[in-house]
Parts: structure tokens; C-alpha cells; sequence
């Protein structure tokens, strides 16, 4: 399963990229306001720069809601940089638009996806991921994780080529979770992904390791 960071923070980035464990990023709108990116031309540059970051596929999505406007829009994000996956709304136009940019050898992520039902549409447009919101899902009393159940099964089932690139995770146990169903790929905050380290018998451990290597180290040479 790859692992994507879901943010627009150039240093959480940085910092995942830097674990060596990173194979992409996801943005969205809210991402990008809550590190105070606005204006296009900004919001075209720091697109630039986490590619500059990351050598895998940055999600960047269109804020159009219109087959024209998501082309238009879809094309020019398309061409800032060869990683850039243009990202797509789970609405009527988006999946035309989907289509097309399958056509034109555009790579989409088809996004606010909360459906077995979605995800069919979005293969069968020819998106390239597909987001189903998982922890959105639990919000409302309703289990994300048996979705990517459903979508891996069904796309096995029928052999489409899109992945299953399962978001809106909150929590290390999601991440195993979307491992055990079959997702493509999960994207997390930095936060989910550095809690996969933690476990209190790791830490009990390596002390008892680190106390024994210093009492061997104190004790006399013979
Ligand atoms: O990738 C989609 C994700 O950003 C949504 O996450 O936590 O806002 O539901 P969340």
C-alpha cells in the first residue's frame, strides 16, 4: 500500500518525505486556506514546490464545478508539472469531465467519494484514484473502512485499473484497516502516519536494550 500525505504544509512534507516512507501528497481547498495559500498565482506556485518536494503524484483539485470550468481548469493544473493528478469532484460534470481527461492522458483523483455506487462511476469513467472519505463516513455513524472493503471487491471483481486511494483517515488503526481491505493507497495526516511507530513495548524494550549495553560497557575488561 503506498502512503500519501494529505496536506499543504511544505515542512510535514518535508518531514514525511525525509522518513523515506512517502510515495505522494493530496491537497485539497481546505488544506490549502488552512496554511493561508490563496490567489491563484500562489496557489499555482506551492503546487510547484511540494512537486519540488515529493517525486511521487501530488493531488491538485479544481474548485470548478462545470464540465468547461473542470477542463479548462483540470488542463491547466495538468500542465504545471508531469506529477501534478488532477483532482475531481463525485458530481455530474466531474464525471464527464473525468472521462475526457481519461481520453487526453490526464491523470485524475476522483474526490468526495461516499458510495460503493461513486467509486463504479469513477472507474468506469477512467479515473486514475479514486478517494472514498472513510473517517468523514464514521462521523456519521456509518463504517468507512467496510466501503474500501466493497470498492477493492468490486474493482477486483471487474478489473478496473483505478485505485483505491482510501482519505479522510484519522488514526494509525484506519491506516492497518485500509492495509487489511486492499487499499492502493492511504493518505494520512503526518500525524497518523508517525503513530504507526508507537508501541509502549518498543519503548520498555529498547530502555531494558540500552541499560544492558551500558552495564556491559561499565564493566571491567578482562
Ligand atoms: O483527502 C480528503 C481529506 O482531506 C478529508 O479529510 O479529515 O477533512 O475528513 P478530513
Amino acid at each position: 500500500m503506498k502512503f500519501f500525505i494529505d496536506t499543504a504544509n511544505l515542512s510535514q512534507i518535508k518531514e514525511a518525505e525525509d522518513l523515506g516512507v512517502l510515495d505522494g501528497v493530496t491537497t485539497n481547498p481546505s488544506l490549502m486556506a488552512k496554511e493561508g495559500i490563496t490567489g491563484q498565482d500562489n496557489i499555482l506556485k506551492h503546487y510547484v514546490d511540494i512537486c519540488n518536494i515529493v517525486s511521487g503524484d501530488v493531488s491538485a483539485e479544481v474548485i470548478s464545478t462545470d464540465f468547461h470550468g473542470i477542463v479548462a481548469e483540470g488542463e491547466m493544473l495538468a500542465s504545471l508539472h508531469k506529477q501534478i493528478v488532477v483532482k475531481v469532484p463525485m458530481i455530474k460534470d466531474g464525471v464527464k469531465a473525468l472521462k475526457y481527461f481519461s481520453s487526453k492522458g490526464i491523470r485524475t483523483n476522483c474526490t468526495l467519494v461516499f458510495s460503493a455506487g461513486q467509486s463504479i462511476l469513477a472507474a468506469k469513467a477512467g479515473a486514475t484514484y479514486v478517494s472514498p472519505f472513510l473517517g468523514r463516513l464514521d462521523d456519521i455513524n456509518q463504517d468507512g473502512v467496510e466501503l474500501i472493503h466493497q470498492i477493492v471487491h468490486i474493482y477486483r471483481t471487474y478489473g478496473y485499473t483505478t485505485q483505491v486511494l482510501a482519505a479522510s483517515i484519522r488514526s494509525p488503526l484506519h491506516i492497518v484497516k485500509c492495509a487489511e481491505a486492499g487499499a492502493d493507497v492511504a493518505t494520512c495526516p503526518l500525524s497518523a502516519i508517525l503513530d504507526l511507530l508507537k508501541h509502549p513495548l518498543t519503548d520498555i524494550g529498547l530502555a531494558k536494550f540500552l541499560a544492558d549495553a551500558k552495564k556491559f560497557s561499565e564493566s571491567p575488561v578482562r
